[in-house]
């Protein structure tokens, strides 16, 4: 973070993806989830940006550069990002804005870069602003910028803070919001305190449905209400597991939640599937090695073919072989990626 040089500001940032147990699959409002999410914050899978502000009369402009590169795609999304935070930032009225990001991990390799790209970008505004004007500063702080990450990109608002996050509002935690995650830390047995995510990287590359589709797909979803209800339940029984060290109650609400997600793509109109036969035959294997090893062994998808291994730490002289010897060989290129829960 640097001082500001006359009417320029600079901000310097970064934030881990996440990755989420409960999935938050459809919105309402203005990017508020139909349902609870639980994710854990990664701590090697990151994207660092720096943005640079100068102050004019003139209507705001955006640059964004992706590693290096000029990219346009994004900019739409930015635009939006910026209507819908000009209330909270007043500095986004005018002036030019040069956004810089690049991200520790490869691109569309089943690591959500939306999420750590819009929280570091979610903080790095916050800076500006407060460089600006330090009286714009928020009452909890944490909650503004998880706020403020989610109008970029839902997901994101999981990316704000370190380790366990709830968001969306559940009966069964009085403080839980839709506008913002909450850390859940405090209630997490030291069992869950160590996860590794290992990513298969079944296939790389773009997703031929991307997950805003996913999520409008769910407005007029035939399993609309049967899909809230499931999560809702989920959650509870997440919160429960996470509290009490239960291994086995975790895996279970893990894999309904990977395989319902792409259930509901597959009974969506139009119906699609992001999974490759390797998924398939990598789930088959987990679930094998797990059975055979009565081992502490579970896995999650996103939305794409890609597979999350997750296990504790202290399992890692066993899995770290089977994955070697029989997950690898299924991946694009043998491509895995080894990252962690973060907890600061
Ligand atoms: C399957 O957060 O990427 O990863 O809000 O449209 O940006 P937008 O969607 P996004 O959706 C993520 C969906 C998910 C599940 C999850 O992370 O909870």
């Amino acid at each position: 973070m640097t001082a500001p040089n006359f009417n320029n500001y600079i901000a310097a940032t970064s934030a881990p993806s996440n990755i989420a147990i409960v999935k938050y699959w459809g919105k309402k409002g203005i990017q508020e989830p139909v349902n609870p999410s639980i994710s854990f914050t990664l701590s090697k899978s990151i994207t660092k940006t720096s943005i640079s502000y100068s102050q004019s009369d003139r209507d705001l402009s955006i640059d964004f550069l992706f590693e290096g590169k000029s990219k346009e795609a994004f900019i739409p999304k930015l635009k939006t990002l910026r209507e819908r935070l000009i209330n909270h930032l007043p500095f986004l009225k005018s002036g030019s804005l040069k956004i810089e990001s690049s991200n520790t991990f490869p691109h569309s390799s089943g690591i959500a870069s939306s999420a750590s790209s819009m929280a570091s970008i979610a903080r790095a505004l916050y800076n500006i602003q407060i460089q600006i004007d330090p009286d714009v500063t928020a009452n909890d702080k944490q909650a503004f910028i998880s706020e403020m990450a989610r109008l970029g990109s839902g997901s994101a608002c999981r990316s704000t803070m370190p380790g366990w996050v709830l968001w969306g509002e559940t009966q069964v935690l009085s403080k839980s919001h839709n506008k913002y995650g909450i850390s859940i830390n405090t209630y997490i047995h030291p069992m869950f305190n160590d996860l590794q995510d290992t990513i298969l990287v079944i296939r790389k590359g773009a997703k031929s449905v991307s997950s805003s589709i996913g999520h409008q797909l769910m407005e007029n979803h035939p399993y609309r209400d049967g899909r809230i209800k499931q999560a809702n339940k989920n959650t509870e029984l997440l919160l429960e597991a996470l509290k009490n060290g239960d291994f086995e109650a975790f895996a279970k609400v893990s894999e309904e939640e990977a395989l319902s997600l792409h259930g509901l793509m597959m009974s969506s109109s139009p119906a699609y599937t992001l999974l490759a036969p390797e998924s398939l035959r990598a789930i088959k294997r987990i679930i094998k090695f797990r059975e055979h090893h009565h081992i502490p062994l579970t896995f999650t998808l996103d939305a794409g073919p890609n597979i999350h291994l997750i296990y504790p730490k202290s399992q890692s002289k066993i899995v770290l072989p089977f994955i070697e010897e029989h997950l690898r060989v299924l991946c694009d290129n043998e491509e895995v990626i080894f990252d962690e829960i973060s907890l600061q």
